[in-house]
Formats: structure tokens, C-alpha cells, sequence
């Protein structure tokens, strides 16, 4: 039985203690649904003004796509238990950063660290943790630039700071997260441990590392050429 079910479960009991508890844990549950939901719609908006902006001005969109992702209950009850946290609604509002989920997709490497800048820059979002999984890949060859940043969601009580965690890599890091995830889900303890299949894995995230290299220098020459072109055109 999962979580939301036990959360039914006591709300239906005919213990008037156990249906107060179920009921106030699936109010906090409805509140957090809502308060995460919203980051998430703010964290969105401000990434799609910023590629709208750029593509004015630069004539580039550094985004390819976002997706966005509210963990779901037995995922967040998993995580609780795995750390030795309380498994309450409040507990995981207190210690969990990435119950709201925003990964941003862009085309060059450059333009990941633009957007991580250009987001941070904001008044009101605060960094609370960055790792650089692209300077320093995972032991795995893992890559991808992680923020987790507080975003106020304003409430007729007033405002609330919520945590997001911002995923942003390239679409070739995605392409091999997404493959690499899919395998690690679909095998057993055996295969997952296997040394050469792990260094495989390895192999392809370098390769694809190497492919965004080149792709990001063609692209910088495309800008040079771009560049050099328009102040011949007295543009720039
Ligand atoms: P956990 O969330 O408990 O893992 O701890 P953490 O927040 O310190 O983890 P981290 O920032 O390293 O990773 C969080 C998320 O990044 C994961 O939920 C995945 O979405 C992604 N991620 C991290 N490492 C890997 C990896 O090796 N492979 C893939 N495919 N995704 C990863
Ligand atoms: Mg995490």
C-alpha cells in the first residue's frame, strides 16, 4: 500500500484521532502539491522569458526544451525512509530539495552555464546548492549542472520560499542519462555491478562529451563568422 493510500486509509478510520491525523496529513499533502506546483510554474516562465529574450537579442534559443516533474508520493516516502528522515509531508518539506524538479535541455554547453548564470542573477531566486557534474563528472560519467534554488511563491499569507532542483545539461548528457537510466532500472543486482558494461556506459558518456565539444566549437565559429560579418556591415 502506498503512502496516499495510508493517508485514505486513516482519514476513512473510525478513530476519531487516526481520521484527524489522516485528514491533516492529506491537507498538508493537497498544500504541498499546490506550493510546489507553483515554483515550478515560476522556475518555467522565468527560463522561457530568458530564451525568448536571447533569441531577440541574439538570434540563438540556448534552450531546446524543459520538462518539469513533482516527485511522486512513494518516491518521496522512499527517500525519507533511505535517509532516516520522518515519513510526514512536513518532514519531507524540511529535508528534501527535490520534490520539485525542473531540467532544462540546452543545445551547447555554453548556453548551460549562461541560463545557470542568467537564472541566479534573478532578485528573487536564492542558490542553495550547485554541483558541476560537468567539470567533475560522476565516477559513472554522469554530466549535467545541478542547482537547487529557493524561488517565494507568494500566498495569501504571505510568501513562501520554495526549493526546485534545476537540472540543465546538454541534449547529448540527456540523451545518455535517459539511456543509462533506463538500463540501471531494467537490471538486476549482477548486471548492474558488471565492470565492463559499467565502463561501456563510461565510454559513450565521454564520447558524447567529446561530440558536445566539437558541436559547441562549430558553433563558436558560427558566432565569430556572425560576428565579424555584422561590424563589416557597420552593425555592431
Ligand atoms: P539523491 O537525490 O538522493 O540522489 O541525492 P542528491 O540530491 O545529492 O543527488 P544528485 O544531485 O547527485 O542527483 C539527483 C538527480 O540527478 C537524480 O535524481 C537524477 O535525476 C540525476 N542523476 C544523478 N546521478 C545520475 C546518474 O548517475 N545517472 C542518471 N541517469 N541520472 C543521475
Ligand atoms: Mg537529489
Amino acid at each position: 500500500m502506498s503512502r496516499t493510500d495510508d493517508i485514505l486509509f486513516l482519514s476513512e478510520s473510525t478513530d476519531p484521532e487516526k481520521r484527524e491525523l489522516g485528514i491533516r496529513q492529506a491537507q498538508n499533502y493537497l498544500e504541498m502539491v499546490q506550493l510546489y506546483n507553483a515554483a515550478i510554474r515560476e522556475v518555467s516562465t522565468k527560463l522561457e522569458i530568458l530564451d525568448a529574450e536571447f533569441s531577440v537579442r541574439h538570434d540563438h534559443n540556448p534552450i531546446h526544451h524543459i520538462d518539469s516533474r513533482l516527485k511522486t508520493v512513494p518516491s518521496i516516502f522512499e527517500k525519507l525512509r533511505r535517509k532516516g528522515y520522518p515519513a510526514t509531508i512536513q518532514s519531507a518539506r524540511e529535508n528534501l530539495h527535490d520534490i520539485a524538479g525542473v531540467r532544462v535541455i540546452c543545445s551547447y554547453v555554453d548556453d548551460i552555464y549562461r541560463i545557470a548564470e542568467l537564472l541566479c542573477a534573478q532578485d528573487d531566486v536564492r542558490l542553495i546548492r550547485r554541483t558541476d557534474y560537468i567539470k567533475k563528472p560522476k565516477e559513472n560519467g554522469y554530466r549535467s549542472l545541478h542547482l537547487v534554488i529557493g524561488i517565494p511563491v507568494f500566498l495569501s499569507r504571505g510568501s513562501v520560499s520554495v526549493p526546485v532542483e534545476v537540472q540543465i545539461r546538454t541534449i547529448a548528457m540527456d540523451f545518455w542519462a535517459s539511456l543509462e537510466h533506463q538500463i540501471r532500472y531494467k537490471s538486476d543486482a549482477e548486471t548492474k555491478n558488471d565492470v565492463s558494461l559499467r565502463a561501456e556506459l563510461k565510454a559513450c558518456a565521454e564520447e558524447s562529451a567529446a561530440l558536445d565539444a566539437r558541436m559547441q566549437a562549430i558553433y563558436r565559429r558560427l558566432e565569430k563568422n556572425r560576428n565579424a560579418a555584422k561590424e563589416k556591415a557597420g552593425e555592431l
